[in-house]
């Protein structure tokens, strides 16, 4: 009997680690993705995620059960369809024009009795009112009847060695209790443990509750800081203390704002339905959004006043950035607020050079210099700038040759280090 085929529709950082856990659980793969670079790179043995190695890819490839693709054809006669594809923001409300098109790309090819699965993060209602007509129309089936929909959120955490695809819990649901035990039975066979709820709804609410609850945390920490900061305390010590607390507290650390696919975005996809549905504000990820966004203007004005209190302007200094990713360990750049401090000190005149060992070429913002992480680099710069901590930094060499320090994730220790 031939291994089932399964085609995961997007080959990004929620799409390839399934791809890969797939193969290695047996299954024929079809990795399908409009962009034609990554796929040929990813043909060629190329991984362009971090949490992939070359040689993992190089092993699915060898298998012959990995095939990436860009074309719809190759989907042909699939038992089980997952769908990671973005699902972004364009002028604040949700675009789901990605998750549209791999309906009307993979529904030709729906047949009875196939398991269709949504993973992209989006609005409570998707997978049963957007995706489900497209896939019937394009078909003529129904789910569920013919074949079996459901949604599962994807938990992908790049860059955790600790929490990987196979160890983290997976939600599962689906449009009916058969849709439900198909999509359960297929990802028991690639992760540990399945937590199955009662609708896709439930699955797609269980998602933006996850990342609201982080989104508000980290707003409510970094309005402290702001806080703390004009009272003269040490907010990091503070949350320290606190998380000694053995019960009902949880600690979130400051930071020069949000980035990334999920925090800035998601929970916009939970208010502009509240919003939608119920002509309701969802108050607190309005005033969490707000406070957020501030982190990077906050962080430039701390800088500005850190200068000044030596006697130098922004204007015309030298600023070495630490990292531009938006989060440790990782080249991902999207929204960084990184990129935001970078752009705001450069409009106050600064000269931005920037370590980040993670970031291809074409990431670098314009107008910044792109350097190594040397005590040259770190003399010359009139401040050090730790805005992404990635742990291949050297961080005593920061504190042994910088004249001033600002570091937004309290990784130094020093007399010249101003802590955000
Ligand atoms: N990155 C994360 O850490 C993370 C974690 C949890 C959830 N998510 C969610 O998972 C989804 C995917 O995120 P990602 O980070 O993997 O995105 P990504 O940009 O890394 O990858 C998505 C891929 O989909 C491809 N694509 C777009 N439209 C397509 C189409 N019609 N057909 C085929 N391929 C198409 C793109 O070319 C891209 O390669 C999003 O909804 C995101 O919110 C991401």
């Amino acid at each position: 009997m031939s291994a089932e085929k399964l085609v995961v529709i997007g080959q990004g950082y929620v799409g390839l680690p399934l791809a890969m856990r797939a193969v290695e659980a047996g299954l024929d793969v079809v990795g399908l993705d409009v962009d034609a670079d990554r796929v040929k790179r990813l043909a060629s043995g190329e991984s362009f995620v971090e949490d992939i190695p070359t040689d993992r890819l190089g092993r699915a490839l060898g298998s012959g059960r990995y095939r990436p693709s860009t074309e719809y054809t190759d989907a042909e006669g699939f038992d089980i369809c997952v769908i990671t594809v973005p699902t972004p923001l364009r002028d604040g409300t949700p675009d789901l024009s990605f998750v549209e098109q791999a309906g009307v790309g993979i529904g030709p090819y729906v047949r009875p009795d196939c398991t269709v699965i949504l993973e992209s993060t989006t609005y409570p209602g998707t997978t049963e009112e957007l995706l489900r007509p497209l896939l019937e129309s394009a078909s003529g089936l129904t789910s569920p009847g013919d074949f079996h929909l459901g949604y599962s959120p994807e938990r992908i955490d790049p860059g955790n060695p600790t929490w990987r695809l196979e160890n983290t819990p997976k939600v599962v649901s689906g449009v009916d209790s058969v849709s439900l035990a198909r999509v359960q039975g297929f990802y028991q066979r690639l992760v540990e443990r399945t937590v199955a709820v009662d609708s896709t709804r439930v699955a797609e609410l269980t998602k933006l509750i996850e990342n609201t609850f982080r989104q508000v945390n980290i707003a409510l920490i970094n309005e402290l800081t702001m806080l703390s900061h004009h009272l003269d305390i040490d907010v990091w010590q503070a949350i320290d203390a606190a998380e000694t607390k053995p019960f009902g507290f949880l600690p979130f650390r400051p930071g020069p704002g949000v980035g990334g696919h999920c925090l800035p975005i998601d929970p916009c996809y939970l208010s502009w339905q509240v919003k939608r549905r119920l002509g309701r504000q969802f108050r607190f990820i309005e005033l969490a959004n707000d406070i957020n966004h501030e982190m990077p203007e906050h962080v430039a004005q701390r800088i500005m006043a850190g200068l000044n209190r030596a006697g130098r302007a922004v204007s015309g200094a030298r600023l070495l950035l630490l990292g531009l990713a938006y989060k440790k360990n990782t080249g991902d750049m999207r929204d960084s607020p990184a990129v935001d401090v970078a752009r705001r000190l450069q409009a106050l005149g600064a000269e931005v050079h920037a370590v980040e060992p993670y970031a291809e070429a074409h990431q670098i913002p314009a107008g910044v210099t792109v350097v190594g992480l040397t005590e040259r680099e770190v003399r010359a710069a009139d401040a050090v700038v730790v805005v992404t901590d990635h742990d291949s930094f050297d961080y005593d060499l920061v504190v042994r040759h910088a004249r001033y320090v600002f570091d937004t994730r309290n990784r130094c220790v020093g007399e010249m280090v101003e802590t955000l």
